[in-house]
């Protein structure tokens, strides 16, 4: 047989891998450390239990999108809820990108954001951030008035640098995007650990959307759920696009009990940022170059051995981490995603051994 082939675009695709070896230690994929609070799993069940399984899901999401708006002061048509960050930023892209269209992602950045934007049938552009992975204005401004991009991605913390960006790159790349006629998109996967979020930035008359996730503060990696905070007017086209009842009666109901965990969640975050100092301390104790970080993961690159030899040597010894090798400019470069104060002292043995 003749086997139809891919589109040319997909055929060229490595895809995006990260991967799952069973380890003790797994430090890997910026998951939380801790399982959801206490009661919540019940909470979940007893409503998952009274869920008439005939029937579709509620199309609209809207108790779910009603609940997330809530905590950020926004309405429910504000808000765009799909199957994990990674479902929300395809649909951004297949609406308002895709064939004859063109996005900029700054690198070293999130994969996801030049991959989605191929399978899509986007032309990416690959902008450059500055020496310390912080976005560089000039070269952002060039790349924008050249390319005349429908959506730029900033992701900010920045995976795997771990870089925030501070509000006033935010707002003068945000200016630069509105000039153009394009739509900023800010992930904020990992938002919740640092101190500013675009959310702030938000209006009717402006165009920017803001992403988030449930899989990494909320310990919710398991159900995919994301959001998009956005005027009503992308969040309108969005669900023109989106599968029908793409969101099922579950990942509703753990994404709205979620919300009455807030507290819980906030204290969490707490204790990470806590931890992330410690394991920043020590790590800087050892020949690495460790940047700074505003999300739960760290960027070291070992001084004296490679990176792909530190990697192997912590799988040999059940610990796994990120090996950033195959990232632009991030060669030798391995991500630590921060664990729990256990975890973290494994790594820590693991890593002085390998490096000594
Ligand atoms: C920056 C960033 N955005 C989005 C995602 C996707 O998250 P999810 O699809 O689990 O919501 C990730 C996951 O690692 C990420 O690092």
């Amino acid at each position: 047989m003749n086997r139809p082939t891919p589109r040319e675009s997909v055929a060229l695709m490595a895809g995006y891998h990260s991967p799952q070896i069973e380890v003790d230690v797994r430090l890997n994929t910026n998951e939380s450390p801790e399982p959801p609070p206490d009661g919540f799993v019940e909470a979940v069940a007893e409503q998952i239990a009274a869920i008439g399984w005939h029937r579709y899901p509620e199309r609209g999401a809207t108790e779910l999108r009603s609940r997330i708006g809530a905590s950020y002061g926004l309405r429910a048509e504000q808000v765009f809820a799909a199957n994990g960050s990674n479902e929300v930023l395809q649909t951004l892209l297949l609406t308002f990108a895709g064939p004859g269209r063109t996005s900029i992602v700054f690198e070293p950045t999130y994969a996801l954001h030049s991959h989605l934007s191929r399978v899509t049938g986007t032309t990416v552009v690959q902008g450059e951030r500055a020496d310390d992975f912080s976005i560089d204005l000039d070269e952002a401004e060039r790349a924008i008035v050249e390319h005349e991009p429908d959506v730029v991605f900033l992701c900010s913390p920045n995976n795997p640098t771990g870089v925030v960006d501070p509000p006033e790159t935010i707002r003068s790349v945000l200016d630069m995007v509105t000039s153009s006629g394009g739509l900023l998109c800010v992930d904020e996967a990992y938002g919740q650990f640092c101190d500013f979020s675009a959310v702030e930035l938000l209006g009717d008359d402006t165009p920017l959307v803001v992403s988030r996730t449930y899989s990494k503060t909320w310990a919710m990696a398991a159900v995919r759920l994301g959001y998009l905070l956005a005027p009503q007017w992308v969040v309108s086209e969005l669900e023109k696009v989106v599968l029908p009842y793409h969101l099922d009666a579950m990942t509703q109901i753990a994404g709205t009990v979620a919300l009455d965990y807030l507290d819980a969640m906030q204290e969490r975050v707490g204790r990470l940022v806590e931890e992330r100092s410690r394991l920043m301390a020590r790590l800087k104790d050892l020949p690495l170059d460790v940047w700074p970080s505003g999300a739960n993961f760290i960027l070291i690159r070992p001084k004296n051995h490679s990176g792909d030899a530190v990697w192997q040597g912590l799988v040999d010894r059940s610990v796994l981490i990120r090996n950033c090798a195959t990232w632009p400019r991030l060669d030798g470069c391995l991500r630590i995603t921060i664990g729990t104060p256990e975890e973290d002292d494994r790594l820590l043995d693991a890593l002085t051994e390998v490096l000594a």
